[in-house]
């Protein structure tokens, strides 16, 4: 353990949803493979007891990913519990003896934001805040005022580079491959600018509706609730400049850099949709407007992506749960064969999840006395045995003070200045059926002759 590692590890919400299917999970795994020997120590206000934390950790763990008994002894013995209000000074002081002399301890605010002043003022004043660490949940804010004003709150009592804001998306092996293989590869950079990309488009497709979760969604809908953050993060990814060098400050500023050159959304260029029987959901309002789906363009003012047309299309109750992107290049300059036009052109396409893989779209010949062409496809596939899960990875980088994952303020709130003309209703929804790719209104925001890509259920090509 480094200097700089956290001493202690505290997490708040310890009884709700987020710790039963990611934290207790990550806690084990991070045992399993030796990075995990501090105090662990829950707080929620549940009225629980610690042993009966413990069998919920169990049960979480039994439900998501499997209980290694070893491990798990390891993580009951190291757990501890702090049962109180948030907003009662005297649940501070008990954590504050919990501490004891741990030094860097690590606050992760797995609660939801409206929680999240009270719980600061309450570590600051009791003097957990000194020396510490916080890492905070999405969603960070719901628009862009309210993203400054918690930033605000925040700096009151830790520095930036102490504050971690995470977004599980950036914890992907798949999506950090992204910035390893666009800077890793020389042929990449020559091609990867508006004189040679038509257009990129990123697609979050979940089968799934919204899983009992209707009051939540209510309350964010499908552009703050990925859009802003996971959607924006991967269009970053593909897009910034490469940094000085792979450290936090330099990765950080160039994803700041490019997204405070995209243009903010409009509404003519955003399409909402909501699945029909979202309103049948429990907790969802009769005359719910929240969009379960959205689609828009986004364009990018700076000299590589200058006029290039970026498409974002994300929804629930989608054919197939998949997150792809696709990099169209524009044809070649003069057509010496095909020329009545390729049925398709060369495309970079990176499936992202449920499997893993990179692909460049190429023309070859069909063998035979004719100069005639056929799609082909070069794939890489990744096989990720025993992959870390992004919160296992992110956990660890935080407690080591590495932030290089994690969202800095300023970009928080570029990525909320893109999306802040776009919320609530600035749009009309529209309906559609399950199992389909949205409403045909999203067909309407391609320009040119662009189309949709739609990702195929099993990674084939398209
Ligand atoms: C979460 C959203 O941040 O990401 C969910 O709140 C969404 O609505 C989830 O389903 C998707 O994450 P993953 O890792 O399953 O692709």
């Amino acid at each position: 353990m480094t200097a700089s590692h956290s001493g202690a590890f505290v997490f708040f919400g310890a009884t709700g949803d987020l710790a039963y299917k990611q934290i207790f999970p990550a806690l084990q795994a991070m045992i399993r493979h030796g990075n995990l020997d501090l105090p662990i120590i829950g707080v929620a206000k549940s009225g629980l007891n610690l042993n009966q934390l413990r069998d919920r950790a169990r049960d979480s763990l039994q439900k998501h990913g499997g209980l290694y008994a070893d491990a798990f002894a390891k993580l009951s013995a190291r757990l501890q519990y702090v049962n109180g209000d948030y907003h009662d000074d005297a649940t501070y002081e008990q954590l504050r003896r919990a501490l004891g002399n741990a030094v860097r301890p690590m606050h992760y605010l797995a609660i939801p934001p409206s929680m999240f002043e009270s719980v600061i003022q309450g570590l600051a004043k009791s003097g957990c805040a000194r020396d510490a660490r916080v890492v905070v949940e999405k969603p960070f804010g719901r628009d862009l005022a309210s993203a400054q004003l918690l930033n605000r709150t925040l700096h009151k009592s830790f520095a930036e580079d102490a504050i971690f804001r995470i977004d599980h998306y950036l914890g992907k092996e798949a999506v950090e491959n992204l910035l390893y293989f666009r800077f890793a590869n020389t042929f990449l950079e020559p091609v990867w600018c508006r004189d040679h990309v038509a257009s990129v488009q990123i697609t979050m497709a979940e089968q799934m509706g919204v899983q009992g979760r209707g009051a939540f969604y209510e309350e964010v809908g499908a552009i703050r609730d990925v859009v802003q953050n996971h959607m924006l993060q991967v269009m970053t990814l593909l897009t910034m400049e490469p940094p000085m060098d792979g450290g936090a400050d330099a990765m950080r500023d160039e994803k700041s850099r490019v997204l405070s050159a995209m243009r903010p959304l409009v509404p003519a260029e955003v399409v909402r949709g909501q699945f029909r029987g979202y309103l049948d959901e429990a907790g969802v309002s009769p005359a719910s407007q929240v969009e379960t789906f959205a689609a828009l363009r986004l364009r990018i003012d700076n000299a590589r992506w200058s006029g290039v047309p970026f498409y974002i299309r994300a929804g629930k109750q989608l054919p197939v749960t998949c997150t792809e992107v696709m990099i169209e290049l524009k044809p070649p300059a003069h057509a010496v064969f095909d020329v009545d036009g390729p049925a398709q052109s060369n495309y970079f396409r990176f499936r992202l999840s449920p499997d893993v893989l990179i692909s460049v779209g190429a023309r070859t010949k069909v063998p035979g006395e004719l100069m005639v062409g056929t799609a082909a496809e070069l794939i890489a596939h990744h096989r990720l045995h025993d992959e870390m899960m992004p919160y296992e990875r992110l956990l660890g980088d935080a407690m080591r003070g590495d932030a290089a994952l994690f969202t800095r303020g300023d970009a928080v709130e570029a990525a909320w200045r893109v999306v802040d003309p776009v919320l609530g209703n600035a749009a009309p929804v529209v309906g559609y059926e399950p199992d389909t790719w949205g409403p045909a209104a999203a067909e309407q925001i391609m320009a040119g002759g662009d189309q949709w890509h739609n990702p195929a259920p099993e990674g084939a090509s398209p």
